[in-house]
Formats: structure tokens, sequence, C-alpha cells
């Protein structure tokens, strides 16, 4: 399953660059990314080499735990236990004094904060039509959010974005938004790699669009670059004039879900689309990408979080798949902020001030859906019962503020769907992908958004 997880990796990180690049400029890539996370380490005053991550092979040596019987035993971070020590007991206080101390440690060590000054982003339809998916007529456009650049012209920002609504509906309707890509990677008509799209289901365009609602992808590469070499580049480079990071400024994944609130921007102005009812879908690294966003977002009414593994909705401090030495190192880190470093090499993950059950937290009272594929097919990279854990110990949080939490602290058999609250999960039975898990997400959006043919 490693071999798809990076097969898919791979084509999405060279896709996210354009054309598939040459030896040559990949090399380089890997050159400026080296040093640009050797300066980091420099800033951070950080002399060692960082702890090597496992690998993701199972029969590599040195191959991440797969085996539950050896998980380590960690203690998490209470949610609603202040830094001060007293409990949060009142909805004020968690939005008041705890919810700000957990958002101010995901800002400092791990995914980096906001600039100040962002420029604007302007948006413009390319172009717009009246097509099919499947049989279903629809209206398409696709826009580009252009980043103001007055301040640093060398570098220019257009964010894509495709929507697409039915073409019967008279009234704005729902929209569900996938970190994608608009043109697919390999090629018009291309057949989905293995791994990546393993489900009989009708595609999630054609599902959405049958119920009355809308989809749209926005494009991540167009934010921000997928790889260390970008950091002066992208919205990050612009904010920064082309100049390196400083330790606690932004990672990818916090650009891409930045990208995807100018989105929301826009849904405020499109007459067809209902933007009190947006959701933020997303795989793998636009997973972690996902759960960033609905974190961040409070316009965000739905998430849907697929495979989001280590980075994402995994418990970091659990020794099962991909751990935190992986996502610090030259492949991964610049979806985080540079402090996340320091947690692969001066540091242990232990010493994390939060989890990835508190980024769960953030995101109450709304709902989110946290999925993933079968061990068989899918690997064990991910950890689906790491990503099952963050939703169990985010309950407390989701209670506190009157909604229902996942209602078992077991892992589910294979299959189960755990739907019947505002946190939900389940493991599908496919691999590397959120299709076999669309139409469950559907019957609980559901219950949110309505049955809604257009309305
Ligand atoms: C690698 C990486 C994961 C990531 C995945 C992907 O497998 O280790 O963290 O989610 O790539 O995005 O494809």
């Amino acid at each position: 399953m490693k071999k798809r997880l990076v097969l898919a990796a791979f084509l999405i990180t060279i896709t996210g660059l354009g054309a598939q690049p040459s030896q040559a400029a990949r090399d380089s890539i890997n050159r400026l990314t080296a040093a640009d996370h050797e300066q980091m380490k420099s800033q951070l005053g950080i002399a060692i080499p960082n702890r090597p991550g496992p690998s993701g092979n199972p029969q590599g040596e040195n191959a991440a735990n797969r085996d539950e019987s050896k998980v380590n035993k960690y203690i998490l971070p209470d949610p609603l236990k202040m830094n001060n020590g007293d409990r949060v007991v009142t909805e004020k206080d968690w939005w008041e004094k705890r919810r700000p101390e957990i958002v101010e440690y995901f800002d400092r060590e791990i995914y980096g904060r906001l600039p100040a000054g962002i420029p604007a982003v302007k948006w413009e339809v390319v172009s717009a039509r009246d097509t099919l998916i499947g049989a279903h007529p629809i209206r398409e456009k696709i826009l580009r959010g252009v980043v103001d650049n007055a301040t640093y012209p060398e570098i220019t920002v257009e964010i894509e974005l495709l929507v697409a609504t039915p073409a019967g509906a008279k009234n704005a309707v729902p929209v569900v938004m996938e970190f994608g890509f608009i043109r697919s990677p390999w090629g018009n008509n291309a057949v989905t790699p293995i791994g990546l799209g393993s489900s009989t289901e009708p595609t999630w365009k054609e599902q959405l669009i049958s119920r009355g609602w809308g989809y749209a992808v926005i494009v991540p590469s167009s934010i921000q670059a997928d790889n260390g070499a970008g950091l002066r580049q992208g919205i990050i480079g612009l904010v920064n004039k082309g100049q390196p990071r400083k330790p606690d400024d932004w990672g990818s994944l916090r650009a891409w879900a930045w990208g995807a609130s100018r989105a929301i921007d826009y849904f405020e102005t499109d007459a067809n689309v209902d933007a009190k009812r947006i959701a933020i879908e997303g795989l793998s690294r636009y997973g972690k990408a996902t759960v960033v966003a609905m974190a961040y977002e409070p316009r965000f009414s739905l998430a849907f979080i697929g495979s989001s593994g280590a980075g994402g909705t995994k418990i970091l401090r659990r020794v099962f798949g991909e751990q935190v030495e992986n996502l610090a190192s030259t492949g991964e880190y610049h979806w985080f902020c540079g402090n996340f470093i320091k947690y692969a090499s001066t540091l242990t993950p232990d010493d994390l001030p939060v989890d990835a059950h508190e980024l769960v937290a953030l995101c109450a009272p709304r709902p989110v859906f946290i999925s993933s594929g079968s061990p068989q097919v899918e690997g064990q990279w991910v950890d689906a019962k790491g990503m099952f854990l963050s939703g169990v110990h985010a309950g407390p949080v989701y209670r506190l503020l009157g909604k229902n939490d996942l209602g078992v602290t077991d892992f589910p058999i294979l299959g189960t769907p755990l739907v019947g609250g505002e946190i939900a999960f389940r493991q599908h039975a496919g691999g590397h992908s959120t299709g076999p898990n669309w139409s469950t997400w559907i019957a609980w959006a559901c219950r949110y958004w309505g049955d809604c043919k257009y309305n």
C-alpha cells in the first residue's frame, strides 16, 4: 500500500507543479528544499540531525509499527483543562479562555500563524458553461482569485476554483468544496490510479448534483506549492516578499486553508450558492488541509476529512503508522511551521502542547466526519484507529457545547457507520480514497442540510 500512497503523493506533488518536471528540475527542487529545511533549523538553533521517521514499506527495515499490541503509552493533553490548571465548565470559558489557548499552540508550534497584512483577493469568472455531469445538467463556472501583489510584483498568485450547481435549481444550494484538481493530472479520460478512487459508487459529483446540491474544487498548488522549495513563492512567499519563513510563519496546510476561506468570500457573492451550507472535503494531505480549514474557518458548515493521517486527525503521540519524524523531514515539513521541526530533533512528540483531538475540538460544535480506508487495501500508514481516537477525545468539547460525541470509545469493526452525532467516523472497505464513504457522508449531511432537491 505504501507504494500506492507514494505513487499518489508523487503524482500529486509533481502535478502540483504543472507538467511533469524533468529529473534536473526535480533535483533542483530537492536541493532548494534541503537548503530551506537547513536554514530553518539554524534559525531554531538546532545543530543535531532530525531523528529519521519509520518506513512506510511494511517489508522494509525500520517499518512503521502496525501492531496494536506494540503501541506506546501516552498521555493526551486535556482539551478542557486550562493552562492555569482550572477546568472549563462553561461554554463561555471554552470560547473566551481555553479555545484561544489551544489555537495559540497550533499556530505557534504546528501549523503556523496567518501573517498580518495578507493582500486581498479579487475573484474573476474565467469561463461559464451549461454542461452535464453524468446525466445531470449543471451550470459550471471556473474562477480565478487574483491576489493583489502590489507590495511584491515579482510573485503572482491566482487561486483556481471551479463551482458547479444543478441547472434546474432556482434557489441557492449547498455546496461541497474539495481540495483537488480541476483538470485531471492523469490526462483527459485517464483512469484514476489504483487506490485513489476504489469505489463502485457513482462519482461524488453525480451524487451531489442528483440530490440538488453543488460541488466545487479548489486547487491547492495554485495557492502554495507542495514542497519546501516553493516556500519563498506562492502566497507565503508573496507576503514575505520572497524571503524565508520565520519559525512560526504559516506552512502550506494553513495557506491552502486560507485559500479555501477566500473561496467562501466568493460564494457569499454567488446567487447560486448557499454560503451558509458549505462543506469542505479532501483526502490525505488534502484531508489534513480539510481539518485545518474546518478548525480555523467558522463559516464552514460541515467537513469530510479523508484519510488525513498524521498531521491531520491522527493522534501524533501514538506510535503506529506515520510519525512526527516523517512529517518534519524535508519531504513534508513545508506543510507545517518551522517550529514543528523541534519535535523530531531536540524535543519529542510527547512534548507537543496539543494533539490532534484538540484540532478536532476546534471544529466544535460544527459536525465533522472522519473517514478512512481499510487496513487490507489502504494499509496502516494513515492509522485509522489513531484518527478515530481524536474523534473520541474531542467528545468532551462537543458535549460541553451541547452536541453529541461519537457515541462509542471502542474502535468499530470495518464498515460500521458511526453517524449518530456531530463527530462521525467510518472506515470503509476500499483504499486510499473518500470514494466509498460518499453515500454515507451525504446521508449524514442531510440531517444538517435537509434532503434538498432545490431548497
Ligand atoms: C504520504 C505522506 C502522508 C500524506 C500522503 C498523501 O504518504 O506520508 O502524510 O497524507 O503522502 O498526501 O498522499
